[in-house]
């Protein structure tokens, strides 16, 4: 049994400040002396490296390896690795590992695009999953398990498949469902479970992707518990066999100058949500079932409930932190709307695009700042209460077009700008996503086929926000020489 009350990583640093050792060692600051910043000395003095007592990353035999079990019975893993360059670490050392050159995977088309630079480290060539859009929003809020079990029934040398869930909006996919798909055919599920790291502390909350089956997830756990900026994990299932080859790329990226700050940052979160996490995701999760209801009353807005978005296809779990709403019935669009709120109310949204918003609420967050945000908003609401007219016609983006290069082969490709007009027959050297819904249409080494080619130009004209390219207004395209 552990002592989930432990703190390794952070009682080791604690140790070594008690000593008060004079510090002739990296990092050059000298245990903050070198800054003159007092915000800075205060960090500077916890920012260690790897001397005795604080373990080897690499490595590890004292605090460090404790660190780590911890973690991993905290998550009901077999393995779990401190990834200190996000969640986007882990997705590369996934991509490293399991899916070599050659190897094919099912990813959802809408992927984080540290999926991309997985499959240019790894030469893993992608089959992409179409995502399941809200009809009113045109957001993609999960992939079906229909879709992937065709795909599968298509390509009988897949390697697997490397979900998204939960989506950025807080929804989650059938995980459980694709989870008996992909293992009855004896292949991998791995999940970018970026947003949900605090799922497993409460049942209210999606059912955390390792216990749905996958073989090995990554949590970004910096965007939903109190860990720093660039701290998350990734966690390989009791029954995963391959855990060495996992370890080795792992260890190929990461650095060897960790930082202890963030170390003891996921150290201390993971005893407070052992500790503390039901009560405190209990407490959150009343405040957002009332206060998302009570947003839904207030006119020209629609805030989206759990059971409403649970009737949508392939959602099967809500993240109650995650407040969407539609601002599609007042007289501004969501980016007005988010700016007004920071300018005028003081609050700064995690996301706004022209028909929705998005508020990212925590554990941390008391009922003052659910009233605040709710206040503001039904203030701005009464405001800007007329209807705008409805905006262009929208096109559905064409299916993904044929993928001439692996996502390696084009990134190592050189490219060039062409004019719009000459792309077609070109192969695509930059990724093009409008947003919403931001899942892009073209991606380095596709195909811009006739079809394609005729939904750039719809794209160009109507002046929507891009992603990816290097000319926002599309005159021209970068293209693979
Ligand atoms: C779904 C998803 N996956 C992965 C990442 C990458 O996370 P990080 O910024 O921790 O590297 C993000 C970042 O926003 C994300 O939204």
């Amino acid at each position: 049994m552990y002592d989930h009350n432990a703190t390794p990583i952070y009682s080791a640093l604690k140790k070594y400040m008690a000593e008060n050792n004079l510090r002739l060692h990296m990092p050059g600051h000298s245990g903050g002396k070198g800054f003159r910043e007092e915000e800075l000395k205060a960090v500077g003095a916890l920012d260690l490296s790897e001397v005795p007592g604080l373990d080897d990353l690499h490595l590890p035999l004292q605090a460090i390896k404790s660190a780590r079990l911890l973690l991993a019975d905290a998550f009901g893993a077999g393995q779990s690795l401190f990834l200190l360059n996000g969640a986007t670490s882990g997705i590369h050392a996934l991509f490293l590992s399991l899916l070599p050159a050659g190897t094919k995977v099912i990813i959802p088309r809408n992927a984080h695009r540290s999926f991309f630079g997985g499959m240019v480290l790894s030469g893993a060539w992608p089959v992409y999953l179409p995502c399941c859009l809200d009809p009113g929003t045109g957001i993609a809020l999960a992939v079906s398990n229909e879709d992937l079990s065709r795909l599968l029934q298509q390509n009988s040398e897949l390697e697997g498949a490397f979900l998204t869930s939960p989506s950025y909006y807080g929804t989650s996919c059938e995980l459980d469902k694709i989870s008996a798909v992909l293992k009855e055919k004896n292949k991998l599920l791995l999940v970018d479970e970026a947003h949900g790291g605090h799922f497993p502390f409460h049942p209210a909350y999606p059912r955390p992707a390792l216990q749905s089956g996958a073989d090995a997830v990554v949590n970004g756990l910096h965007k939903t518990l109190p860990v720093l900026n660039q701290g998350a994990c990734l966690h390989l299932a009791t029954d995963f066999g391959e855990w060495e080859q996992v370890f080795t790329a792992w260890s190929l990226l990461t650095t060897t100058s960790p930082s202890y700050p963030i170390m003891a940052s996921i150290d201390l979160a993971r005893q407070l949500m052992v500790e503390e996490g039901f009560s405190l995701l209990e407490r959150a999760w009343h405040l957002s079932r009332n206060f998302k209801s009570r947003i839904n009353q207030i006119k020209g807005l629609h805030c989206f409930e759990e059971e409403e978005l649970k009737t949508l296809p392939g959602v099967s779990g809500v993240d109650p932190l995650k407040v969407l709403i539609s601002t599609q019935e007042l007289s501004i669009d969501g980016l007005a709307v988010a700016k007004l709120l920071r300018q005028k109310y003081r609050i700064q949204l995690e996301l706004a695009a022209p028909g929705i918003i998005l508020a990212m609420m925590s554990i941390f967050h008391e009922e003052d700042d659910w009233e605040r945000l709710y206040r503001a908003l039904e203030e701005l609401a009464w405001d800007y209460r007329a209807k705008r007219p409805a905006s262009l016609a929208e096109v559905e983006i064409p299916p993904p077009p044929g993928l001439i290069l692996s996502p390696r082969e084009a990134y190592q490709a050189a490219k060039k700008p062409l004019p719009l007009e000459e792309c077609g027959g070109a192969i695509a050297g930059e990724v093009i996503a409008a947003y919403p819904p931001g899942i892009p249409c073209l991606l380095p080494g596709e195909l811009i086929d006739e079809t394609m080619l005729d939904y750039l130009r719809y794209l160009k004209k109507s002046g929507l926000r891009l992603q990816g390219t290097q000319d926002p207004d599309l005159n021209y395209v970068r293209i693979i020489e």
